[in-house]
């Protein structure tokens, strides 16, 4: 298939979505444009990815088949404002990423487009993504397909109703950051008791995918893998110890809680 996708505001998420879509070959065939705010990112973006790049978004948006909204959520109300850009992108799918931008609010800016919300993350760029989807109420079965066939060429993805969209932003949009966190730490940890700083970071993070990936493959509770590696009297049920006595487990839920609150307001 051959289609023309065009990604308004093209930054940090936009090259993840794109890139991923050119390294699984989803996108063999199809042509890439992009638009940005300044020149200098336009002709990064050009010199980065095989897409047409420009700072015209109505131009870039007629010639498009499906427009992905990439810019900030505070900038999306204003990318409409601009006459002609709700022409630009009537009878076409609109995937929007905007985290705390409702369907509502994007059906009443671009009447006509037939909107999907996305919520991906950055790990989309190595394929590794999660991705949510909600359909808007114009949404076809078509366009769904074809946005789930994008997504899941760039991780995992699943489609849910959009209430759980804060949710999903607290939990997987930002989730990479907390666990970059949570990973640095547990390799400081190794720093601290005398491993190289490249050894304790790749320690660090082939146990985290590894754990993640048994949760994943294996469909078993993570409390029972964990209860797996702790020995009685042994090293690991002291160290869960001392992480209980940190409340990790209650400072983490209530990160993603915070997130997904502050994400709520961030269309408004
Ligand atoms: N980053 C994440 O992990 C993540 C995860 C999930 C969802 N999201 C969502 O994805 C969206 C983008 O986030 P991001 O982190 O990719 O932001 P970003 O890196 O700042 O990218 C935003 C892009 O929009 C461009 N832009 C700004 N105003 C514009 C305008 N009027 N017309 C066209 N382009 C314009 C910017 O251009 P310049 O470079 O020239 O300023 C930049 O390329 C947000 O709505 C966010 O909620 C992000």
């Amino acid at each position: 298939m051959s289609l023309h996708l065009s990604v308004i505001g093209c930054g940090t998420m936009g090259r993840a979505v794109v890139g991923g879509l050119l390294a699984s070959g989803e996108g063999e065939g199809w042509s890439f444009g992009a638009t940005t705010h300044s020149a200098e990112s336009a002709a990064r973006l050009a010199a980065e990815l095989p897409m047409e790049t420009s700072l015209d978004n109505i131009a870039e948006a007629t010639r498009a088949d499906v427009v992905i909204l990439g810019v900030k959520p505070q900038m999306a109300a204003s990318v409409f404002a601009v006459p002609g850009m709700a022409d630009a992108v009537r009878g076409k799918m609109l995937i929007s990423l905007c985290a705390g931008v409702r369907i509502a609010q994007l059906e009443a800016w671009a009447p006509g487009a037939r909107v999907v919300r996305a919520m991906p993350n950055t790990p989309a760029l190595i394929r590794e993504g999660m991705t949510v989807l909600s359909p808007g109420s114009t949404a076809t079965a078509e366009d769904l397909a074809l946005a789930k066939r994008m997504f899941q060429s760039v991780g995992r993805c699943r489609v849910l109703e959009e209430k759980h969209m804060d949710a999903v932003t607290g939990l997987s949009g930002s989730g990479p950051a907390f666990a970059c966190v949570i990973l640095e730490a547990l390799a400081d940890g190794g720093v601290m008791m005398g491993l190289p700083r490249d050894v304790a970071i790749e320690l660090a993070a082939q146990t985290m995918q590894g754990a993640a990936r048994l949760v994943l493959q294996t469909g078993e509770h993570p409390a029972a893998l964990r209860d797996r590696v702790t020995t009685p009297a042994g090293c690991t049920i002291a160290g869960l110890f001392r992480m209980e006595e940190g409340r990790v487990r209650s400072t983490l839920a209530r990160t993603v809680q915070e997130a997904a609150e502050v994400a709520a307001g961030l269309g408004c």
